[in-house]
């Protein structure tokens, strides 16, 4: 692997500039108006896969595009199936941006771009280790696949089915992932688990229309009081979620995973630091990593209602809506966690008002065995590309594909960011570091040649 090793080396300002070509494109998938350039997006990647030597193509799904591409030059070798999202979460408050959403640029060290290290950014260092090692050596030692989708910030609602159709050509020995992040700088770290997400909105009605609030006010049931009464009951005052069942299949992490996070060094003045918060919340009973990564959530993320806009207005709002998610851990199953959720959120609900409990996207958490021959390629790669030997961690956002391939399509997943935890995605000023561009590089690169050499082993 040498001569690819320094072909990344010699040309990763070139590939600065490719990357920034994909991070000027504003590919936000939640908003229609966007819906152009996530294609947009998606046919750059074609064409870029394309160009460093593998067939590829631009897929429709019903809903954003994907693109997918392969090489299939090592008859015998396992093959590897890299998956990454072109799509980015919106920008706003675009006033909180130093340098414009999509314009990439250069400061101490980071890129910074919407997309940067979410997902583009990481993704790209797959695609520059192929290209390096089909220029450097003219083929791979292992077969590799691409999915790079659109659609995953708005929970990958096509792809379920997309996948279902196209199971022969997407099928793979493992998957890999770069989407999460370091433990910290100088802690290269391999995921073994992931949260899931179950989002969902209540509604709250207790009139016709908005009323005046002169003729009204203090006879007729205000639908913002109502609902903030509800939603303020389903956690208690020490931050525990009070919905009852909520915790019943919440599975509890080895004593053996405990004691290895009590090794990693968790600073919690640098974890304020990095939200720009006073205190951290929760419950009260656990360590702060063991309530991000095994511990279920319920958020409020919205909230609307009555009158929003300039000056005031003298009404009683007649609804009220509050979009929400719960975050899931092992064992928990979606459909079950939001069906206890309504339960009580209508009990809650006082016979005067009507609710309307709305269940949306649902995906269960993700755990990946840490001992496969898999995971030591990964290992061995890490270190290779970052010169320390990396952490296991697991982390508390979600990727909602990530069970389709364990479960529906039996591929051993394998977690590796090149992130770092302040790279505020999804924030205004995402950043990802020049630096762990390089090391993500490497890494690729070497995984390739590890993974081939473990499987002659096998
Ligand atoms: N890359 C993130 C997932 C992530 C976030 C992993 C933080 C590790 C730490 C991904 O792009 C994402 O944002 N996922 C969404 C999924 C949702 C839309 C179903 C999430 O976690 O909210
Ligand atoms: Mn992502
Ligand atoms: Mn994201």
């Amino acid at each position: 692997m040498e001569k690819a090793l320094q072909y990344l080396e010699d040309q990763y300002s070139r590939f600065l500039n490719e990357l920034f070509e994909l991070l000027s494109i504003p590919s936000i998938s939640a908003q229609k108006e966007h819906a152009d350039d996530v294609r947009k997006a998606a046919e750059w990647v074609c064409s870029h896969l394309r160009n460093i030597g593998l067939t590829a193509s631009v897929y429709e799904t019903g809903g954003h595009p994907l693109a997918y591409g392969e090489w299939r030059g090592a008859p015998g070798q396992p093959t590897i199936l890299f998956y990454g999202h072109i799509d980015v979460q919106p920008v706003e408050p675009l006033e909180e941006w130093e340098s414009p959403p999509f314009e990439p640029t250069i400061r101490d060290g980071n890129i910074y771009c919407r997309g940067a290290s979410d997902d583009k950014g990481q993704l790209f260092t797959h695609l520059k280790a192929i290209e390096a090692w089909l220029r450097t050596y003219g083929s791979l030692p292992v077969n590799v696949k691409f999915l790079i989708e659109g659609e995953e910030e708005i929970g990958s609602p096509s792809l379920p089915s997309w996948l279902e159709k196209n199971r022969s050509l997407v099928q793979a020995d493992t998957v890999v992932i770069s989407d999460t992040a370091q433990f910290a700088r100088g802690y290269p770290s391999l995921c073994t688990g992931l949260r899931g997400i179950a989002a969902f909105e209540i509604e709250v009605r207790t009139a016709q229309a908005d009323l005046h609030s002169g003729s009204f006010g203090g006879a007729i049931p205000n639908a913002i009081e109502v609902l903030t009464r509800i939603l303020a009951q389903l956690h208690d005052p020490e931050g525990r979620v009070a919905v009852p069942g909520f915790y019943d299949e919440v599975e509890e992490p080895s004593q053996e995973e405990k004691s290895s996070w009590a090794n990693l060094p968790f600073d919690e003045k640098e974890f304020l630091a990095t939200a720009g918060a006073k205190a951290t919340w929760g419950e009260p009973d656990r360590t702060i990593l063991e309530r991000i990564w095994t511990r279920p959530t319920l958020e409020f993320v919205g909230i609307t209602g009555g009158h929003q806009g300039q000056g005031h207005k003298g009404i009683v709002p007649a609804r009220a809506l509050a979009k929400c998610s719960a975050r899931l851990v092992p064992q928990q199953n979606p459909a079950n966690v939001l069906e206890a959720i309504r339960k009580h959120v209508e009990k809650l609900c006082p016979p005067y008002a009507e609710v309307n409990f709305r269940a949306g996207h649902g995906t269960p958490a993700v755990r990946v065995p840490p001992d496969s021959i898999w995971v030591t390629a990964a290992i061995r790669a890490l270190e290779q590309g970052f010169g320390c030997k990396p952490v296991f961690i697991r982390e508390g956002g979600s990727i909602s594909i990530v069970t389709r391939f364990m479960k529906d399509l039996s591929m051993p997943c394998l977690l590796l960011g090149f992130g770092l935890p302040d790279d505020r995605i999804h924030s205004p000023n995402e950043k990802f570091s020049v630096e762990d561009f390089r090391s993500g590089m490497r890494t690729s690169a070497a995984l390739l040649a590890f993974i081939h050499e473990m499987s002659q082993r096998r």
